[in-house]
């Protein structure tokens, strides 16, 4: 019985480092072996995986259990040799719900005390203040997504003083947040914000979502924060709302190809601050322990949590 681990993405291989020990405080019985290095591929049972090359699931035939190193799964659901019986389990929080609401903070901070104006000011040596500054209990943020990110997202905002809306398929009762649900509420969603943040998975349904379409339904100058998925925005459109005002600025820690390519006009744009896809990394123990710990629930022969149902996508 083994198991295979991949991640496009393990400078220095810490992660595995830390999935290991994990593995052999759990399952000290489980071989891990690191792909491509996979042996007697009939013994491999479980794969523990982000961004697996192609090729791999069709070099694995006894595959029982797969285990994402992510929460997201659209990559993972877009393998063209995924088995379609294998049941796929996400890392659900696994050490990203803090590191995720810092972040959001930090954007919706930015945007509500203006911090880009007053850079641009700064740029041209000018001491300028804003004497109508809005106050945190004025500045509306609206979270497109409802699920076990954005609800600590969500959280953390209230706590700051901040209006929080979030928008989910399903009704939430969240304390002090209002809940919207399904399509039909998304332009009250949009009525009155200032911040819009999207955590959504990158589904069918929600791929290019944020659109020209939605960027019209928001109030002029609203501020954006995307920390899902690149797919959910039509870079484009972004760009079109930006030069008009539409959108204010841009928080953007994902995007369609990564690394950005060089000459995508992003990069350059004063009005779009970026980071490398590092808003709530999964490379901590708390995320390698939990997905051992899904692992070993299921050598128990139970059912592991972050369950992912294909035909919705998440
Ligand atoms: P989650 O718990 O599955 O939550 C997903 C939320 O989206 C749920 O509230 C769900 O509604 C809602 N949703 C899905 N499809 C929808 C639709 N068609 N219309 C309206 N709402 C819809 O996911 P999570 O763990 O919070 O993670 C969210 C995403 O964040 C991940 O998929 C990943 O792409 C991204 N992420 C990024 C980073 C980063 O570093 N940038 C790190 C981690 C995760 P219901 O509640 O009604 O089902
Ligand atoms: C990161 O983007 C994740 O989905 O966990």
């Amino acid at each position: 019985m083994a198991l295979v681990f991949y991640s496009h993405s393990d400078e220095g291989g810490l992660f595995e480092k830390r999935f290991r020990a994990a593995i052999a405080e759990q399952l000290p019985d489980l071989e891990v072996r690191t792909w491509p290095e996979i042996g007697d591929a009939s013994e491999v049972i479980y794969a523990a995986l982000w961004l697996p090359p192609e090729g791999l699931f069709k070099a694995l035939p006894n595959l029982t259990h797969i285990f994402a190193l992510s929460a997201g799964v659209d990559r993972l659901l877009q393998a063209r040799d995924l088995p379609s019986e294998v049941p796929i389990y996400r890392l659900e929080e696994g050490g990203m719900a803090a590191p995720m609401s810092q972040y959001v903070h930090y954007g919706v901070l930015h945007a509500q005390r203006q911090m880009g104006l007053y850079k641009e000011a700064q740029q041209r040596q000018q001491w300028k203040r804003d004497a109508a500054e809005p106050a945190a209990g004025d500045w509306e943020v609206g979270i497109l997504g409802a699920g076990v990110l954005a609800s600590a997202v969500a959280e953390t905002l209230t706590v700051a003083g901040y209006p929080v809306r979030t928008w989910s398929r399903s009704r939430k009762q969240q304390a002090g947040v209002t809940s919207f649900a399904g399509w039909d509420e998304l332009p009250a969603f949009c009525e009155n914000l200032n911040t819009l943040v999207c955590l959504l998975p990158l589904t069918s349904d929600t791929d290019s979502i944020m659109n020209a379409e939605l960027f019209n339904r928001l109030p002029k100058g609203t501020s954006l924060i995307n920390v899902a998925r690149g797919e959910h925005c039509v870079d484009e459109d972004l760009l079109t709302a930006l030069d008009s005002g539409q959108i204010s600025s841009a928080l953007l820690d994902v995007f369609r190809q990564e690394p950005l390519p060089s000459d995508h006009p992003f990069w350059l744009h004063e009005r779009i601050m970026m980071t490398p896809h590092i808003a709530a990394p999964t490379a901590g123990g708390i995320a390698a322990k939990q997905i051992a710990k899904g692992v070993a629930d299921a050598a128990a022969g139970l059912q592991p949590a972050g369950f992912v149902d294909r035909k919705t996508g998440y």
